[in-house]
C-alpha cells in the first residue's frame, strides 16, 4: 500500500471540475417529495409558528401550492390532513367529502402528472389525537391494534378513491400493511403501491407537526406503537414483517437519526428506501439559519446529499419545494 507522501487525496479536490468528476453522491429532483398540510375552508393560508415557511391549507389553496410545487420542479406530494371535525374513532378520516379527499381529486384534476401520496393514520382524526383506537382497561387506557387496522383500511380505501396514487401508512400498528393491501385490492386498487412507514421512532423531532396537525396525544405518548431510538435489531424486523405484507417501499423516519438504518436496509433489501426529513429537522435547520448559525441552502443539500450516501433513494423534505432548482 502506498502512502504519503505518493498519496495525497487532496489532489482530487483541488478545483470545481475535477470536485465535480469524482463526486459519487448527486441528488435529483425526481428523488424529492413535498408534504403538504389541508385544512378546512376556502383561500385559507394558515403560518405554522414553528415551521416558518410552512402553512396549513385550505384544499383550493392546496391546489395552487401543488402548481407551484410542480412548477419547482417537484413531481411528488405527500398530503395530512386537518379535518373540520375529530372523535374518538377517527371517522372523518374515511369521509368522502374529508379534506384531504377534496385537495386529491381536485389536484388529480388539474395536474394529473403530479404523484399524490397519501398519508394514512388515525391520529389526524382523533379527539385523542392517538394513531390508534383507545380501550379503557381499568387504570389504564390501551392502544388497541386489530380494530385500528379497520379505519386505517377504511381510511386508505377513501383516499385510493379520491384519486390518491399512493398509500403511505404511519400509524405503527402490527399488520397494517397486509391490511391496507387486502382492501385495496378487494376495492380495485391492485395497482396502488403501499410505501410504509415502516421504520418510525418515537423521536422529539416531530413536535412541529403536532403543532401544524394540532395532533398531540392528549394523554401518555406513542412509545407503545412507534420505536425506540435504542433499538436497530427491531428496525430491521419492521422493514421486514412490512415487505412480507406487502409493501412496495420502505420509509425511515426521522431521517438524519437513522443514517445506520437507511444503510442497513440499504444493503439488506432490493425495494426502494425512503428517508423523512421530519419538521424538527426541518426547524433545526430554518431556525439556525434565520438566527445566521448556518448557510440554509448549504445545510439542506448536504443533508440530503447524505441522506442519499447513507442509501434512500427518496427524500421526503418541507425544503423540497425550495431547494429542487438548487439541484
Ligand atoms: C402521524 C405522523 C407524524 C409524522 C408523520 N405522520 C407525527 C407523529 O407520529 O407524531 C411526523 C412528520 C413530521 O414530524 O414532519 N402518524
Amino acid at each position: 500500500m502506498a502512502h504519503f507522501p505518493t498519496v495525497r487525496p487532496r489532489r482530487l479536490r483541488e478545483n470545481p471540475a475535477i470536485r465535480d468528476l469524482v463526486r459519487e453522491i448527486r441528488v435529483h429532483p425526481d428523488n424529492l417529495v413535498m408534504p403538504i398540510f389541508v385544512r378546512p375552508g376556502k383561500k385559507e393560508r394558515r403560518a405554522i409558528a414553528t415551521m416558518p415557511g410552512i402553512a396549513q391549507l385550505s384544499p383550493d389553496e392546496a391546489l395552487r401550492e401543488c402548481e407551484a410545487i410542480a412548477k419547482a420542479g417537484v413531481k411528488s406530494v405527500l398530503l395530512f390532513g386537518i379535518p373540520e371535525g375529530k372523535d374518538a374513532v377517527a371517522s372523518w378520516g374515511s369521509r368522502e367529502d374529508g379534506v384531504v379527499q377534496q385537495a386529491l381529486t381536485a389536484i388529480k384534476k388539474e395536474i394529473p402528472e403530479l404523484l399524490l401520496i397519501a398519508d394514512v393514520c388515525l391520529c389526524d382524526y382523533t379527539d385523542h389525537g392517538h394513531c390508534g383506537l383507545i380501550q379503557e382497561a381499568g387504570e389504564r387506557s390501551l392502544i388497541e391494534n386489530d380494530s385500528t387496522l379497520e379505519i386505517l383500511s377504511k381510511i386508505a380505501g377513501s383516499m385510493a378513491r379520491a384519486g390518491a396514487d399512493i398509500i403511505a401508512p404511519s400509524d405503527m400498528m402490527d399488520g397494517r400493511v397486509q391490511k391496507i393491501r387486502d382492501e385495496l385490492d378487494a376495492a380495485g386498487f391492485k395497482h396502488l403501491p403501499i410505501l410504509s412507514y415502516a421504520v418510525k421512532y418515537a423521536s422529539s423531532f416531530y413536535g412541529p407537526f403536532r403543532e401544524a396537525l394540532d395532533s398531540a396525544p392528549k394523554f401518555g405518548d406513542r412509545k407503545s406503537y412507534q420505536m425506540d431510538p435504542a433499538n436497530f435489531h427491531e428496525a430491521l424486523r419492521e422493514a421486514r414483517q412490512d415487505l412480507e405484507e406487502g409493501a412496495d417501499v420502505l420509509m425511515v423516519k426521522p431521517a438524519l437519526t437513522s443514517l445506520d438504518v437507511l444503510r442497513a436496509l440499504r444493503e439488506r433489501f432490493d425495494v426502494p428506501l425512503a428517508a423523512y426529513q421530519v419538521s424538527g429537522e426541518y426547524a433545526a435547520i430554518k431556525f439556525a439559519a434565520q438566527h445566521g448559525a448556518i448557510d440554509e441552502a448549504s445545510a439542506v443539500l448536504e443533508t440530503w446529499t447524505v441522506l442519499k450516501r447513507a442509501g434512500a433513494d427518496i427524500l421526503i423534505s418541507y425544503f423540497a419545494k425550495d431547494y429542487a432548482s438548487h439541484l
